[in-house]
């Protein structure tokens, strides 16, 4: 029945308000994206399975449980894309761009994970990402951390939103210095078992590292006492995080040194970061990601080096309180049928020079008004018989009430300049 008809839970309907603000921020990173040099791609949202099991890896949340996955009528297995690093990775390799390195690339667009919905974590939501590729200097991190303040800077957030930002950063090392912690890290997790939470007992055997940034209160004290990444970094892995660090201090950007930032998907090396708020509660990631240097040739391509992040649409847009304002509007207000054709031809004029128009569909000058007033137009252009025969129409201010003549011939550049004024 029509009237049970709800959207499917954790989706939702983004209605003009939510969209004017996720046009408003996804706009503002594509601007800022094009002065770092990125161009926008778009990739599909439907993939091989296969992609995400090699690229995010088979222990990962996203893989093992979060993925809409499902059989077309041919028979082959596809997956909803669940982020959009492996997609662009994918199409470095298929659509044969490797000999465009550094290939800098910007994207947006839904992404869907069957996670427990929240406020700010939805099963359909929204990222905005850069991938930089095919650069293996440090150089190329500090260009997407830069870029990614720079746009949450630019955003219009609610009062004091801006400050409650912070930029946390790691290092996970390269793969030998991953290898060694490992075994470090697994043969102390494994005297402390009968004190680690079910879920840590599982990642002990799949995933370990991700155990350093579980949120339980038994696991945190274990970890505390662990073995630290830092001391099996070697020194590549130690130089190249020194050097991040030494960019975002030249740069000025403020950053918090998390030892147990690890991140939860495996094709990350090196720098992991996440910018995180205190203002939307426990979804507090709103802009995360790092460096990927063995995903391409993991999936079958090139070696390519690879970092990038991507962002929240949905829960940068929670973050910001006022919608942006739509256009500016003028009402067309027709007093009397014989107005009405006139007033017809003048809305097309207007829009024509690019100017949004209402005009209500009936009712007497009453009622028209009051539907100016409603759509939030700035002014009405009142044209009733007397005007006509005169080759004028009445231009009413409607903030401050004030009406002036216009010669009809001139309305269009009259009303331009007091709309862009
Ligand atoms: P991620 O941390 O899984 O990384 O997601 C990036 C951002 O997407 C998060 O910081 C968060 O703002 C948003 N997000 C994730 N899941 C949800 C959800 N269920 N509802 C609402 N927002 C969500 C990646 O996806 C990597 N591909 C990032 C990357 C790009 N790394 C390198 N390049």
């Amino acid at each position: 029945m029509a009237s049970n008809l709800q959207p499917v839970r954790g989706t939702r309907d983004l209605l003009p308000a939510d969209c004017r603000k996720f046009r408003l921020i996804e706009e503002t990173a594509r601007r800022l994206s094009a002065l770092y040099g990125f161009e926008e791609i778009e990739t599909p949202i439907f993939e091989p399975a296969a992609l995400f099991k090699r690229g995010l890896g088979d222990t990962s949340d996203i893989v093992s449980k979060e993925m809409y996955v499902f059989q077309d009528r041919g028979g082959d297995e596809l997956v909803l894309r669940p982020e959009g690093t492996a997609g662009v990775a994918r199409a470095f390799i298929s659509e044969g761009l490797s000999q465009l390195t550094p290939l800098k690339l910007f994207y947006r667009g839904p992404m869907f994970r069957y996670e427990r919905p929240q406020k700010g974590r939805y099963r359909q939501f929204y990222q905005m990402g850069v991938e930089l590729l095919g650069v293996e200097k440090p150089q190329a991190d500090l260009e997407c951390l830069a870029l990614g303040y720079q746009i949450l800077k630019a955003l219009p957030f609610a009062g004091d939103m801006a400050s409650s930002i912070t930029l946390h950063l790691n290092t996970i090392g390269d793969l030998e210095s991953r290898a060694a912690f490992r075994e470090k890290l697994v043969a102390y997790l494994s005297t402390r078992k009968s004190e680690l939470s079910q879920d840590s007992l599982v990642r002990l055997e799949r995933n370990p590292l991700r155990i350093l940034d579980s949120k339980d209160e038994g696991d945190k004290r274990v970890i505390s006492e662990a073995p630290t990444l830092e001391a099996s970094l070697n020194d590549t892995s130690k130089k190249f995080f020194d050097d991040v660090v030494a960019g975002l201090d030249v740069l000025g950007l403020p950053y918090k040194i998390d030892p147990l930032l690890v991140r939860g998907l495996d094709y990350y090396c090196h720098t992991v970061f996440e910018f995180t708020t205190t203002a939307l509660g426990a979804q507090n990631a709103i802009c995360s990601g790092g460096r990927y240097d063995n995903l391409i040739s993991d999936l079958g391509g090139p070696k390519t080096a690879g970092v990038g992040w991507a962002a929240g649409v949905d829960r940068l847009a929670l973050m910001m309180q006022e919608t942006p304002e739509a256009l500016p509007t003028v009402a067309i207000v027709p007093m009397g049928d014989e107005a009405e054709a006139p007033a017809l031809k003048l809305c097309q004029e207007l829009r024509g020079a690019g100017l949004r128009v209402d005009m209500a569909y009936g009712g007497n000058m009453g009622k028209r008004m009051k539907r100016a007033d409603k759509v939030g137009a700035s002014h009405a252009v009142i044209l009733g018989s007397n005007e006509l025969s005169r080759g004028v129409a009445q231009v009413k201010v409607l903030a401050t009430g004030a009406q002036s003549e216009i010669v009809l011939s001139t309305l269009v550049s009259h009303l331009t300049k007091e709309m862009k004024g």
